[in-house]
């Protein structure tokens, strides 16, 4: 049984002559954890270890270093879900009566898909093709490679939506080429995503690593942490009104597995500042409030265009202040100064939608299936 408060004993024994071995390279090369293979052939050490710039073998799962990312990786799994098991029949009844949702609330889930159909194809576009090369811990890697996964799970729970409902899947995916709301919020995002993505792009340096932090920082706590956040209110909000309750449902395990992320970012984050200080400059922390500030200006412009005129006892206003009141959250989490002084919470009941151990549905029923599945037997 694995006991996280066991010390972690490596002693650094030559492989054995003949072992066939990966890596054998210059000693002189530090590759930062970009080869596949560790330069070097000794035993891994666990302080070696190191969320970036890690010379320590990637391939090496043990000894865990970070217990906080392997326990967030099981999490996942034991959380695991799959959008085809929801029942969507009452939301395409109330999609196809014509009576059945005003025409703000048919705009506010259309442009709530909009947003949502593309944004978890970027999600796992920038886990595959840029975080993960830059993060050179295997128990962080482990956990990327879970959440990667279920950023597809949740573009294919988006586009079950909409086939589903049977709406227009051009109009719908291109959103974020054509309304200009969403794509003022993935424009901001783009850049971000895209140093890490170029291959030519390599941490190892000050300036480079501090951009590798950047994009961290937005992609945890601005896109996963602010940008969805309307969209989930207003999706959860229909369902407590007992509309669309299974779109609202897929919302709420999309919701909790994107609360998992957000935490598995903010705990990259704070241990990449605890090993890198010097990163940590305050100017380096201003320009993070800017970007925040920017982040929480686009969220809102975006809750006014999906709902001009306010719907289901919602209004945009309401969202200002939820959206300072969360940005400040995330400034706390990681550890930059609030914006929004006062900021409060005008959606308290978000917090019940986010730790669904509360609620007495069927999931819980759903998550012990897949904890008992995972155990065989083989008589
Ligand atoms: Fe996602
Ligand atoms: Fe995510």
């Amino acid at each position: 049984m694995l006991n996280f408060d066991d010390e972690v004993t490596a002693t650094a024994t030559p492989v054995a002559v003949g072992m066939p071995r990966m890596g054998v390279g210059s000693s002189d090369a530090v590759d930062h954890g970009y080869t596949i293979a560790s330069t070097s052939t000794g035993r891994i050490r666990v302080e070696d270890k190191r969320i970036i710039n890690s010379s320590a073998d990637v391939n090496q799962l043990v000894p865990f270093k970070y217990k906080w990312a392997w326990e967030k990786y099981l999490a996942g799994c034991a959380n695991h879900w799959m959008p085809q098991e929801i029942n969507m029949s009452a939301d395409i009844a109330l999609w196809k009566n014509p009576n059945g949702l005003t025409d703000d609330e048919r705009r506010l889930v259309k442009r709530n898909l909009g947003f949502f159909t593309t944004a978890d194809s970027l999600a796992a576009n920038n886990i595959a093709l840029g975080t993960y090369r830059h993060i050179t811990n295997p128990e962080c890697r482990q956990f990327l490679l879970r959440q990667a996964f279920e950023e597809a799970i949740h573009t294919h729970a988006y586009q079950y939506i909409v086939e589903s409902l049977g709406l227009d899947e051009g109009e719908v995916f291109n959103m974020y080429h054509e309304v200009q709301s969403i794509r003022d919020k993935d424009e901001f995002l783009l850049p971000f995503i895209d140093v890490l993505t170029n291959p030519e792009f390599k941490t190892g340096t000050p300036e480079n690593d501090q951009k590798l932090l950047r994009s961290l920082i937005v992609f945890a706590c601005i896109m996963e942490g602010l940008f969805f956040y309307v969209g989930f209110v207003q999706i959860l909000a229909l369902g407590r009104q007992n509309k669309m309750t299974g779109a609202a449902e897929q919302y709420q395990y999309i919701l909790r597995d994107e609360s998992m992320h957000l935490n598995f970012g903010v705990d990259v984050i704070n241990q990449i500042k605890l090993e890198n200080p010097h990163l940590w400059t305050s100017a380096f922390r201003e320009e993070i409030r800017g970007l925040f500030q920017k982040g929480v200006e686009l969220e809102y412009r975006y809750a006014e265009d999906t709902m001009p005129r306010g719907v289901l006892g919602l209004n945009a206003g309401m969202f200002k202040e939820y959206l300072r009141f969360i940005a400040n959250r995330r400034c706390q989490q990681i550890g930059v100064d609030i914006l929004y002084q006062g900021a409060t919470n005008p959606f308290p009941w978000m917090a019940e939608m986010i730790d669904l151990k509360k609620e007495k549905n069927f999931f819980e029923t759903r998550v012990t299936e897949y904890q008992t599945g995972g155990a065989l037997s083989w008589d």
